[in-house]
Protein backbone atom coordinates (compact mmCIF):
# COMPACT_ATOMS: atom_id res chain seq x y z
CA UNK A 1 0.00 0.00 0.00
CA UNK A 2 1.61 3.57 -1.04
CA UNK A 3 1.47 6.16 1.53
CA UNK A 4 -1.55 8.75 0.62
CA UNK A 5 -0.12 12.44 0.71
CA UNK A 6 -3.33 14.33 0.70
CA UNK A 7 -3.91 14.49 4.62
CA UNK A 8 -6.63 16.75 5.58
CA UNK A 9 -6.41 18.35 9.26
CA UNK A 10 -9.40 17.86 10.63
CA UNK A 11 -10.52 15.48 8.00
CA UNK A 12 -12.70 18.47 6.64
CA UNK A 13 -14.65 17.94 3.45
CA UNK A 14 -14.06 14.11 3.75
CA UNK A 15 -17.07 11.81 3.67
CA UNK A 16 -16.72 9.56 6.66
CA UNK A 17 -20.02 7.02 5.80
CA UNK A 18 -22.68 7.20 3.90
CA UNK A 19 -25.99 7.58 6.20
CA UNK A 20 -29.73 8.75 5.39
CA UNK A 21 -30.22 10.50 8.65
CA UNK A 22 -29.54 13.96 8.30
CA UNK A 23 -28.84 16.73 5.67
CA UNK A 24 -26.98 19.77 5.94
CA UNK A 25 -26.32 22.65 3.11
CA UNK A 26 -23.60 24.88 5.01
CA UNK A 27 -24.29 27.44 2.28
CA UNK A 28 -27.90 27.44 2.39
CA UNK A 29 -28.27 27.17 6.36
CA UNK A 30 -30.58 24.08 6.05
CA UNK A 31 -30.39 21.38 7.85
CA UNK A 32 -33.02 18.13 7.73
CA UNK A 33 -33.48 15.33 9.43
CA UNK A 34 -34.69 12.46 7.12
CA UNK A 35 -35.82 14.95 4.29
CA UNK A 36 -37.65 17.08 6.80
CA UNK A 37 -36.91 20.83 7.71
CA UNK A 38 -35.75 21.39 11.45
CA UNK A 39 -38.12 24.52 11.61
CA UNK A 40 -41.21 22.39 10.43
CA UNK A 41 -39.53 20.01 13.37
CA UNK A 42 -39.21 22.53 15.56
CA UNK A 43 -42.36 23.97 15.80
CA UNK A 44 -44.72 20.85 15.04
CA UNK A 45 -42.93 17.98 16.16
CA UNK A 46 -41.95 16.80 19.96
CA UNK A 47 -38.96 15.50 20.88
CA UNK A 48 -39.95 11.99 21.43
CA UNK A 49 -41.48 11.93 17.84
CA UNK A 50 -38.35 13.58 16.05
CA UNK A 51 -36.36 10.46 17.80
CA UNK A 52 -38.57 8.33 16.68
CA UNK A 53 -38.17 9.85 12.92
CA UNK A 54 -34.03 9.07 13.50
CA UNK A 55 -34.62 5.93 14.73
CA UNK A 56 -37.05 4.08 12.54
CA UNK A 57 -36.27 6.39 9.82
CA UNK A 58 -40.29 7.51 9.13
CA UNK A 59 -42.56 9.95 11.28
CA UNK A 60 -44.64 7.41 13.93
CA UNK A 61 -48.54 6.78 13.03
CA UNK A 62 -50.20 7.59 16.44
CA UNK A 63 -50.40 4.46 18.33
CA UNK A 64 -46.40 3.85 17.35
CA UNK A 65 -45.84 7.19 19.22
CA UNK A 66 -47.75 6.25 21.86
CA UNK A 67 -45.98 2.73 22.49
CA UNK A 68 -42.47 4.75 22.29
CA UNK A 69 -43.04 7.24 24.82
CA UNK A 70 -44.24 4.42 26.69
CA UNK A 71 -41.53 2.64 26.45
CA UNK A 72 -38.87 5.76 27.18
CA UNK A 73 -40.75 6.59 30.06
CA UNK A 74 -40.44 3.24 31.40
CA UNK A 75 -37.08 3.52 31.44
CA UNK A 76 -36.44 6.53 33.52
CA UNK A 77 -36.37 4.83 36.84
CA UNK A 78 -32.00 4.16 37.29
CA UNK A 79 -31.07 1.36 39.52
CA UNK A 80 -30.15 2.29 43.25
CA UNK A 81 -26.61 0.85 43.09
CA UNK A 82 -26.57 3.21 40.20
CA UNK A 83 -27.57 6.27 41.89
CA UNK A 84 -25.63 5.63 45.02
CA UNK A 85 -22.27 5.10 43.20
CA UNK A 86 -22.80 8.66 41.50
CA UNK A 87 -23.51 9.79 44.93
CA UNK A 88 -19.35 8.80 45.20
CA UNK A 89 -18.50 11.01 42.66
CA UNK A 90 -16.30 13.95 43.41
CA UNK A 91 -19.33 16.91 43.19
CA UNK A 92 -16.96 19.77 42.00
CA UNK A 93 -15.81 17.82 38.75
CA UNK A 94 -17.91 18.37 35.48
CA UNK A 95 -20.86 16.53 35.07
CA UNK A 96 -20.53 15.75 31.68
CA UNK A 97 -17.59 13.14 33.25
CA UNK A 98 -20.33 12.55 35.46
CA UNK A 99 -22.54 11.57 33.01
CA UNK A 100 -19.82 9.66 31.01
CA UNK A 101 -19.77 7.35 34.36
CA UNK A 102 -23.05 6.96 34.91
CA UNK A 103 -23.90 6.14 31.05
CA UNK A 104 -21.39 3.30 31.50
CA UNK A 105 -23.01 2.04 35.26
CA UNK A 106 -25.95 1.70 33.21
CA UNK A 107 -24.03 -0.31 30.62
CA UNK A 108 -22.83 -2.30 33.96
CA UNK A 109 -26.39 -2.98 34.73
CA UNK A 110 -27.52 -4.06 31.52
CA UNK A 111 -28.07 -7.35 29.60
CA UNK A 112 -25.84 -8.22 26.84
CA UNK A 113 -26.66 -6.75 23.03
CA UNK A 114 -26.44 -8.84 20.84
CA UNK A 115 -25.32 -7.30 17.37
CA UNK A 116 -26.90 -9.86 15.29
CA UNK A 117 -30.72 -9.49 16.73
CA UNK A 118 -32.58 -6.12 15.89
CA UNK A 119 -34.92 -6.43 18.71
CA UNK A 120 -31.83 -6.22 21.09
CA UNK A 121 -30.07 -3.09 20.05
CA UNK A 122 -33.62 -1.65 19.40
CA UNK A 123 -33.99 -2.18 23.12
CA UNK A 124 -30.88 -0.87 24.02
CA UNK A 125 -31.40 2.28 22.13
CA UNK A 126 -34.63 3.05 23.57
CA UNK A 127 -32.99 1.81 27.69
CA UNK A 128 -30.24 4.58 26.67
CA UNK A 129 -32.50 7.56 25.20
CA UNK A 130 -34.73 6.76 28.38
CA UNK A 131 -32.32 6.76 30.82
CA UNK A 132 -30.34 9.73 30.12
CA UNK A 133 -32.31 12.49 31.22
CA UNK A 134 -32.66 10.58 34.67
CA UNK A 135 -28.91 10.10 34.65
CA UNK A 136 -28.60 13.67 33.96
CA UNK A 137 -30.50 14.77 36.90
CA UNK A 138 -29.27 12.33 39.36
CA UNK A 139 -25.91 13.80 38.43
CA UNK A 140 -27.08 17.21 39.52
CA UNK A 141 -28.79 16.03 42.22
CA UNK A 142 -25.91 14.01 43.98
CA UNK A 143 -23.42 16.60 43.67
CA UNK A 144 -25.72 19.04 44.97
CA UNK A 145 -26.28 15.96 47.94
CA UNK A 146 -30.01 15.84 47.42
CA UNK A 147 -31.97 12.82 47.11
CA UNK A 148 -33.12 11.18 43.24
CA UNK A 149 -36.55 12.51 42.67
CA UNK A 150 -38.54 9.55 40.98
CA UNK A 151 -40.04 9.87 37.53
CA UNK A 152 -43.26 10.14 36.79
CA UNK A 153 -45.73 8.52 34.71
CA UNK A 154 -46.90 9.92 31.42
CA UNK A 155 -44.12 12.73 31.37
CA UNK A 156 -42.10 13.24 28.34
CA UNK A 157 -38.41 14.05 28.49
CA UNK A 158 -38.17 17.57 28.37
CA UNK A 159 -40.88 17.56 31.61
CA UNK A 160 -39.42 14.67 32.97
CA UNK A 161 -35.57 15.73 33.18
CA UNK A 162 -37.18 19.29 34.49
CA UNK A 163 -39.07 17.75 37.32
CA UNK A 164 -36.06 15.29 38.07
CA UNK A 165 -34.01 18.14 37.96
CA UNK A 166 -35.22 20.35 40.50
CA UNK A 167 -38.44 18.34 42.17
CA UNK A 168 -40.80 21.12 40.85
CA UNK A 169 -43.51 20.72 38.57
CA UNK A 170 -42.01 23.30 35.44
CA UNK A 171 -44.15 25.93 33.86
CA UNK A 172 -45.57 24.52 30.23
CA UNK A 173 -43.54 27.32 28.58
CA UNK A 174 -40.24 25.76 29.90
CA UNK A 175 -41.58 22.57 28.90
CA UNK A 176 -41.84 23.47 25.39
CA UNK A 177 -38.93 25.73 24.99
CA UNK A 178 -36.60 23.09 26.21
CA UNK A 179 -38.51 20.05 23.98
CA UNK A 180 -37.68 22.61 21.10
CA UNK A 181 -34.29 22.54 22.38
CA UNK A 182 -33.65 19.05 22.36
CA UNK A 183 -35.51 18.54 18.59
CA UNK A 184 -32.47 21.02 17.29
CA UNK A 185 -30.20 19.23 18.97
CA UNK A 186 -30.78 15.56 18.29
CA UNK A 187 -28.64 15.29 15.42
CA UNK A 188 -26.10 16.90 13.09
CA UNK A 189 -24.58 14.45 10.22
CA UNK A 190 -20.92 13.73 10.82
CA UNK A 191 -19.96 16.29 14.00
CA UNK A 192 -17.26 15.28 16.36
CA UNK A 193 -19.16 13.26 18.43
CA UNK A 194 -21.06 11.02 16.18
CA UNK A 195 -17.76 10.19 14.19
CA UNK A 196 -16.69 8.95 17.68
CA UNK A 197 -19.77 7.15 18.25
CA UNK A 198 -19.81 5.22 14.60
CA UNK A 199 -15.71 4.74 15.04
CA UNK A 200 -16.36 3.36 18.57
CA UNK A 201 -19.42 1.08 17.20
CA UNK A 202 -17.12 -0.07 14.30
CA UNK A 203 -15.36 -2.25 17.01
CA UNK A 204 -18.70 -3.50 17.70
CA UNK A 205 -18.38 -2.71 21.01
CA UNK A 206 -21.46 -2.06 23.46
CA UNK A 207 -24.06 0.67 22.70
CA UNK A 208 -23.01 2.23 26.29
CA UNK A 209 -19.42 2.57 25.40
CA UNK A 210 -20.84 4.32 21.88
CA UNK A 211 -22.51 6.77 23.73
CA UNK A 212 -19.73 7.30 26.70
CA UNK A 213 -17.13 7.85 24.20
CA UNK A 214 -19.51 10.19 22.40
CA UNK A 215 -19.99 12.56 25.48
CA UNK A 216 -16.41 13.00 25.81
CA UNK A 217 -16.24 14.16 22.66
CA UNK A 218 -19.54 16.94 22.95
CA UNK A 219 -17.84 18.03 26.33
CA UNK A 220 -15.05 19.64 24.12
CA UNK A 221 -15.45 23.23 23.58
CA UNK A 222 -15.30 23.52 20.52
CA UNK A 223 -18.24 21.09 20.08
CA UNK A 224 -21.19 20.90 22.56
CA UNK A 225 -19.00 22.60 25.08
CA UNK A 226 -19.00 25.71 24.00
CA UNK A 227 -22.54 26.38 24.89
CA UNK A 228 -21.56 27.02 28.65
CA UNK A 229 -18.94 29.49 27.45
CA UNK A 230 -20.78 31.63 25.40
CA UNK A 231 -22.79 32.59 28.94
CA UNK A 232 -18.66 32.96 30.51
CA UNK A 233 -18.01 35.24 27.89
CA UNK A 234 -21.11 36.99 28.19
CA UNK A 235 -20.57 37.71 32.08
CA UNK A 236 -16.85 38.49 31.33
CA UNK A 237 -17.76 41.51 29.21
CA UNK A 238 -20.09 42.86 31.55
CA UNK A 239 -21.90 45.64 29.32
CA UNK A 240 -23.06 46.28 26.39
CA UNK A 241 -20.17 49.39 25.94
CA UNK A 242 -17.74 46.67 26.46
CA UNK A 243 -18.68 44.53 23.58
CA UNK A 244 -16.64 46.11 20.58
CA UNK A 245 -13.48 46.61 22.57
CA UNK A 246 -13.49 43.25 23.86
CA UNK A 247 -14.40 41.65 20.37
CA UNK A 248 -11.25 43.65 19.12
CA UNK A 249 -8.82 42.80 21.61
CA UNK A 250 -10.08 38.67 21.08
CA UNK A 251 -9.90 39.11 17.33
CA UNK A 252 -6.13 41.08 17.40
CA UNK A 253 -4.79 37.72 18.73
CA UNK A 254 -6.84 35.10 16.66
CA UNK A 255 -8.88 34.46 20.15
CA UNK A 256 -11.85 32.60 19.42
CA UNK A 257 -15.12 33.71 20.07
CA UNK A 258 -17.91 31.23 21.65
CA UNK A 259 -20.95 30.36 19.97
CA UNK A 260 -19.24 31.57 16.25
CA UNK A 261 -18.46 30.20 13.87
CA UNK A 262 -18.95 26.02 11.95
CA UNK A 263 -17.10 23.61 9.82
CA UNK A 264 -19.87 23.34 7.77
CA UNK A 265 -22.26 26.38 7.67
CA UNK A 266 -21.08 29.72 6.61
CA UNK A 267 -23.98 31.30 7.09
CA UNK A 268 -26.30 31.95 10.78
CA UNK A 269 -26.48 28.33 11.68
CA UNK A 270 -30.49 27.60 11.09
CA UNK A 271 -31.13 26.16 14.52
CA UNK A 272 -29.51 29.45 16.41
CA UNK A 273 -32.50 31.41 14.99
CA UNK A 274 -35.08 29.40 16.21
CA UNK A 275 -33.25 29.41 19.77
CA UNK A 276 -33.68 32.91 19.49
CA UNK A 277 -37.13 32.49 18.82
CA UNK A 278 -37.70 30.56 21.47
CA UNK A 279 -35.85 32.29 23.62
CA UNK A 280 -37.48 35.64 23.07
CA UNK A 281 -40.99 33.83 23.90
CA UNK A 282 -40.01 32.55 27.27
CA UNK A 283 -38.29 35.81 27.79
CA UNK A 284 -42.01 37.33 27.20
CA UNK A 285 -43.43 34.77 29.63
CA UNK A 286 -41.33 34.58 32.42
CA UNK A 287 -39.24 38.15 31.84
CA UNK A 288 -36.20 39.25 30.45
CA UNK A 289 -32.61 39.25 31.02
CA UNK A 290 -29.70 41.70 30.08
CA UNK A 291 -27.29 39.26 28.93
CA UNK A 292 -30.03 38.93 25.82
CA UNK A 293 -28.57 42.52 25.32
CA UNK A 294 -25.22 42.13 24.92
CA UNK A 295 -25.90 38.81 23.02
CA UNK A 296 -27.72 41.16 20.61
CA UNK A 297 -24.59 43.51 20.02
CA UNK A 298 -21.95 40.66 20.26
CA UNK A 299 -23.80 39.49 17.16
CA UNK A 300 -23.65 42.71 15.93
CA UNK A 301 -19.98 43.49 15.71
CA UNK A 302 -18.84 39.96 14.93
CA UNK A 303 -21.31 40.63 11.65
CA UNK A 304 -19.38 43.49 11.20
CA UNK A 305 -15.63 42.16 11.99
CA UNK A 306 -16.14 38.42 10.52
CA UNK A 307 -19.72 37.77 9.07
CA UNK A 308 -17.91 38.34 5.67
CA UNK A 309 -15.85 35.09 6.35
CA UNK A 310 -18.91 33.39 7.12
CA UNK A 311 -18.44 33.38 10.82
CA UNK A 312 -21.76 33.84 12.23
CA UNK A 313 -23.98 32.54 15.39
CA UNK A 314 -24.29 28.33 15.54
CA UNK A 315 -26.54 26.51 17.56
CA UNK A 316 -24.33 27.28 20.94
CA UNK A 317 -24.70 31.12 20.99
CA UNK A 318 -28.64 31.62 21.91
CA UNK A 319 -29.15 28.07 23.57
CA UNK A 320 -27.00 29.12 27.08
CA UNK A 321 -29.35 32.41 27.53
CA UNK A 322 -32.44 30.24 27.21
CA UNK A 323 -31.01 27.29 29.70
CA UNK A 324 -30.33 29.76 32.08
CA UNK A 325 -33.92 31.14 32.47
CA UNK A 326 -35.26 27.75 32.71
CA UNK A 327 -33.17 27.61 35.69
CA UNK A 328 -30.61 25.18 34.76
CA UNK A 329 -27.54 25.41 35.91
CA UNK A 330 -24.39 26.71 33.52
CA UNK A 331 -22.05 23.18 33.24
CA UNK A 332 -25.69 21.67 32.68
CA UNK A 333 -25.76 23.11 29.57
CA UNK A 334 -23.88 20.24 27.56
CA UNK A 335 -25.37 17.46 29.57
CA UNK A 336 -28.81 18.34 28.01
CA UNK A 337 -27.28 18.61 24.89
CA UNK A 338 -26.47 15.01 25.26
CA UNK A 339 -29.81 14.10 26.64
CA UNK A 340 -31.15 15.33 22.65
CA UNK A 341 -28.14 13.83 20.87
CA UNK A 342 -27.93 10.44 22.26
CA UNK A 343 -31.04 9.78 19.98
CA UNK A 344 -28.64 10.99 16.96
CA UNK A 345 -26.22 8.50 18.05
CA UNK A 346 -28.08 5.44 18.48
CA UNK A 347 -29.95 6.32 14.68
CA UNK A 348 -25.90 6.21 13.75
CA UNK A 349 -25.24 2.82 15.70
CA UNK A 350 -28.50 0.76 14.36
CA UNK A 351 -27.47 2.45 10.59
CA UNK A 352 -23.99 1.18 10.53
CA UNK A 353 -24.05 -2.13 12.40
CA UNK A 354 -26.13 -4.32 9.54
CA UNK A 355 -23.01 -3.00 7.31
CA UNK A 356 -20.49 -2.15 9.30
CA UNK A 357 -16.48 -2.00 8.49
CA UNK A 358 -14.03 -1.44 11.67
CA UNK A 359 -12.73 2.13 11.21
CA UNK A 360 -9.34 1.98 10.03
CA UNK A 361 -7.86 5.06 8.52
CA UNK A 362 -4.30 5.42 7.69
CA UNK A 363 -1.76 8.65 8.64
CA UNK A 364 1.44 10.26 7.08
CA UNK A 365 4.54 9.22 9.15
CA UNK A 366 6.96 12.05 9.94
CA UNK A 367 9.25 10.58 12.52
CA UNK A 368 12.09 8.62 11.79
CA UNK A 369 13.60 5.27 10.02
CA UNK A 370 15.57 2.22 10.90
CA UNK A 371 17.00 4.15 14.11
CA UNK A 372 19.23 1.88 16.10
CA UNK A 373 18.68 1.23 20.24
CA UNK A 374 21.24 2.92 21.78
CA UNK A 375 21.66 1.85 25.03
CA UNK A 376 21.19 3.65 28.33
CA UNK A 377 24.83 4.37 29.25
CA UNK A 378 25.26 5.81 25.68
CA UNK A 379 22.41 8.38 25.59
CA UNK A 380 23.58 11.55 26.29
N1 LIG B 1 -14.20 33.35 16.52
C1 LIG B 1 -13.22 33.98 15.82
N2 LIG B 1 -12.66 33.47 14.71
C2 LIG B 1 -13.10 32.28 14.27
C3 LIG B 1 -14.11 31.59 14.95
C4 LIG B 1 -14.66 32.17 16.10
N3 LIG B 1 -15.62 31.55 16.79
N4 LIG B 1 -14.35 30.42 14.31
C5 LIG B 1 -13.52 30.40 13.28
N5 LIG B 1 -12.75 31.52 13.24
C6 LIG B 1 -11.71 31.84 12.27
C7 LIG B 1 -10.40 31.15 12.64
O1 LIG B 1 -9.60 31.95 13.49
C8 LIG B 1 -9.79 30.93 11.28
O2 LIG B 1 -9.26 32.17 10.83
P1 LIG B 1 -8.00 32.24 9.80
O3 LIG B 1 -8.49 31.58 8.54
O4 LIG B 1 -7.74 33.68 9.68
O5 LIG B 1 -6.89 31.44 10.44
C9 LIG B 1 -10.99 30.61 10.37
O6 LIG B 1 -12.11 31.27 11.01
C10 LIG B 1 -11.28 29.11 10.28
O7 LIG B 1 -11.41 28.59 11.61
P2 LIG B 1 -11.13 27.11 12.03
O8 LIG B 1 -11.04 27.02 13.51
O9 LIG B 1 -9.99 26.56 11.22
O10 LIG B 1 -12.45 26.40 11.52
P3 LIG B 1 -12.90 24.95 11.86
O11 LIG B 1 -13.88 24.57 10.80
O12 LIG B 1 -11.72 24.06 12.09
O13 LIG B 1 -13.62 25.10 13.28
C11 LIG B 1 -15.20 25.60 14.93
C12 LIG B 1 -14.99 25.22 13.46
C13 LIG B 1 -16.68 25.45 15.25
C14 LIG B 1 -14.42 24.64 15.83
C15 LIG B 1 -14.72 27.06 15.15
O14 LIG B 1 -15.52 27.93 14.39
C16 LIG B 1 -14.74 27.45 16.63
O15 LIG B 1 -13.79 27.14 17.34
N6 LIG B 1 -15.83 28.15 17.08
C17 LIG B 1 -15.92 28.53 18.49
C18 LIG B 1 -16.42 27.35 19.32
C19 LIG B 1 -17.87 27.05 19.10
O16 LIG B 1 -18.73 27.92 19.18
N7 LIG B 1 -18.14 25.76 18.85
C20 LIG B 1 -19.49 25.26 18.66
C21 LIG B 1 -19.69 24.74 17.29
S1 LIG B 1 -21.38 24.33 17.00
Amino acid sequence: MTTPTNYVPGLAGIPATESSISYIDGQAGILEYRGIPIEELAEKSTFEETAYLLLYGKLPSQSELDGFRERLSARRALPDRLIETLRLLPGAGHPMLGLQVGVAILGMHSQRVNLRDPESMENAAIKILGSVPSLVAAVERARTGLDFVQPKDGMDTAEAFLWMMSGEDPAPVAVRALDAALILHAEHTMNASTFTSRVVASSESDPYSVCAAAIGTLKGPLHGGANERVLDQLEAIGEVENVRPWVEERLSHKGKVMGFGHRVYKTKDPRSNILQDLGNRVFEELGGTPMYELALELERVMDEKVGHKGICPNVDFFSGLLYQKLGIPTDLFTPIFAIARVSGYMAHWLEQMPDNRIFRPTQVYTGAREASYVPMSERD
